[in-house]
């Protein structure tokens, strides 16, 4: 440490050693999709000629290539959860979906009581398949459902109708205890009543968890390109409050930005990002955070099925599908731990904060000040909770701590 930082308590953002390493999570990235949506920035690709055509097996190999060349920066570690995210990862058969989690199995150790979840679209379900994904391990599905209403869902794009949700959420309860429901609002046309009855539709199924996203205009989308008639930022914003109001008399608890659960049904995988835990993510684009002793890397892997296969399938000693990856310095880690912890209700407590970042709280002393003078965050010596006001402004909040900022 300089002598200039000694001197002044507001630059400490020099980190020390962690002293111990964070939970770790394994994310399985699977980027295809029936169809791609025409709101959608998220790493995923329309399967072109029909399912035939999709490299399943060769993904599947290339996936645990890449898992087995990851071990060393990980290893001894145990893993707490694991989510296949997409794309649409229920478009594998499920004995791609066994296969990885017996390799993964193989080579790591597995928490017990693991939290194993699957994304899968209404539109590709099959009862027996569903079964098969829960035999296989999987013990948490995640429904991409968005809207109960076939209109709104034809104006997304989407593959399925209201009738297909339905289906998909009764199959899916059959065979999980453990289910999400993604829904979005703010969509095209639709109006305040539109809304509420989509999470009342989505509640009345009594599922565990429930995450509505206010729909995004992403660039490199159709809809950013030709955006379609959405609801104006005045009935979006109640929109917002209609929703969280009823999932509240539903039961439900808002714990995070958009997610809502039962009480101690929360998204354990979602939590660990959120408390700034450890991610190995395998696959085409996806993303890792690893913490070691002495410093935290973050990856990202060829994005391109093509090329991620080709890269991880090669058995060259210097061939790997890490595309890019850099160390998160003393700075951005105080960002990147708030940017996350304070999307949380409860917010987090301070050792909590050194112990994944090896920052003191006191390094963001004058940004914590600043956001508490303007009211948008509580602050007592152990715990930090964003206020309601800091809930919705949280990018006005998240700004204050934006590295720029700080000295
Ligand atoms: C990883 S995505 C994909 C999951 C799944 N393939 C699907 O489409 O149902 C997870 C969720 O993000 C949400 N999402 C995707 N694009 C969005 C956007 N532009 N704005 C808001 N939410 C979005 C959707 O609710 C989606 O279910
Ligand atoms: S199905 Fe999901 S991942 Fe695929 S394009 Fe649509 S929103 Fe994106």
């Amino acid at each position: 440490m300089t002598a200039a930082a000694l001197a002044s308590p507001l630059s400490h953002a020099e980190p020390e050693a962690l002293q111990s390493l964070p939970p770790l999570s394994l994310y399985i990235h699977i980027p295809w999709c029936v169809k791609k949506c025409p709101y959608c920035d998220f790493n995923s690709h329309e399967i072109r000629g029909g399912r035939d055509n999709l490299p399943e097996a060769e993904y599947v190999a290339a996936l645990t290539r890449d898992l087995e060349t990851a071990l060393p920066s990980i290893w001894g570690r145990r893993v707490a959860s694991v989510f296949f995210g997409g794309g649409t990862p229920s478009v594998f058969s499920a004995r791609s979906i066994e296969a990885l989690l017996a390799a993964a199995r193989m080579l790591l150790p597995l928490e017990p009581g693991a939290e194993v979840t699957l994304e899968a679209n209404p539109g590709t379900f099959e009862a027996k398949k569903f079964a098969d994904f829960r035999s296989a391990g999987v013990n948490r599905l995640s429904i991409g459902i968005q809207s109960f209403d076939s209109r709104h869902l034809r104006a997304l794009g989407r593959v399925h109708d209201g009738n297909e949700a339905r289906r998909a959420v009764d199959i899916a309860l059959d065979n999980f205890d453990n289910v999400n429901l993604d829904l979005m609002y703010a969509l095209p046309h639709q109006t305040l009543e539109d809304a509420r009855r989509d999470v009342g539709a989505a509640a009345s199924h009594g599922v565990a968890h429930i995450s509505a996203y206010h729909l995004t205009l992403e660039p490199n989308t159709l809809f950013y390109r030709q955006p379609p008639p959405l609801p104006d930022d005045d009935t979006a914003a109640q929109m917002q409050a209609t929703v969280e109001q009823a999932l509240h008399q539903h039961g439900y608890l808002n714990y995070e930005v958009s997610a809502f659960a039962r009480p101690g049904r929360e998204s354990r995988h979602n939590m660990n990002y959120w408390l700034f835990g450890d991610y190995l993510g395998i696959g085409a684009g996806a993303h890792s955070k690893i913490s070691l002793a002495d410093r935290i890397v973050r990856q990202v892997r060829f994005r391109q099925p093509r090329q991620y296969l080709a890269r991880a399938l090669d058995a060259s000693p210097q061939a790997t599908p890490i595309m890019a990856q850099h160390e998160v310095d003393g700075t951005d880690r105080g960002f990147e731990f708030m940017m996350n912890a304070l999307r949380l209700t409860r917010g987090f407590e301070a050792k909590i904060f050194t112990a994944r970042t090896g920052l003191q709280l006191e390094s963001l002393v004058s940004q914590l000040d600043e956001a508490q003078r303007r009211g948008l965050i509580t602050r007592d010596g152990e715990h930090i909770a964003p206020t309601p006001l800091g809930r919705r402004f949280l990018n006005d909040l998240l700004q204050i701590f934006l590295p720029e900022q700080q000295e």
